[in-house]
């Protein structure tokens, strides 16, 4: 059965060897490949939010559940990441800035739909929102090489797409909006 502990110790041996996103990509792959064990090891998702099973300076890993039909609005990283489903669907657009665009402006770029099994790697300089286009929840492993909650970064506004300063709470506060709502429905 997956065990955290075990995940994150490989995570940080995969980090030791190498600071790319490459050997740990291969951790959550290999995690991902059987997710009925995942499931079984962080239990089976009951509603929407993030959920930290590890945080330090160089890595987080998070496990991410996203709400029916949810929405979240471009936003950067400032460091690689690996995403990892193990359940339901997660579609990816991917922005880019517009040269010279007022606020900061971001213009659409590309898009990846990712589905159980899948591991992702995301470059340190992605601007990307998620979509869950499906009517249950989807679950993921967000692996971070770095401090996910500390770090400075942007976030677009979904109605103008222009740049403000990332607010991790509201991030936060929209999940649990998200599971208030699909607890109402
Ligand atoms: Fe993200």
């Amino acid at each position: 059965m997956f065990a955290i502990d075990q995940f994150v110790a490989d995570c940080r041996a995969a980090l030791a060897a190498d600071r790319s996103h490459k050997l740990v990509r291969e951790v959550v792959a290999e995690a991902v490949s059987d997710s009925p064990s995942l499931l079984k090891g962080l239990g089976e998702p009951h509603g929407s939010g993030i959920h930290k099973l590890y945080h330090a300076a160089d890595l987080t890993i998070l496990n991410v559940i996203w709400a029916p039909h949810m929405t979240i609005m471009p936003h950067n990283h400032q460091m690689w990441a690996v995403i990892g489903i193990y359940t339901g669907r997660e579609d990816n657009i991917f922005w880019r800035r517009i040269p010279g665009g007022r606020g900061g402006r971001v213009e659409a770029a590309g898009a990846k739909a990712l589905s159980a099994r899948d591991a992702e790697p995301l470059g340190g300089n992605i601007i990307h929102s998620v979509t869950n286009p499906i009517p249950r929840l989807t679950g993921a492993i967000h692996v971070y090489g770095g401090d996910f909650f500390g770090a400075e970064r942007s976030e677009w506004d979904p109605e103008s797409l222009e740049e403000g300063r990332y607010d991790v709470a509201k991030t936060i506060r929209m999940f649990e909006e998200a599971n208030a709502l699909c607890r109402v429905a």
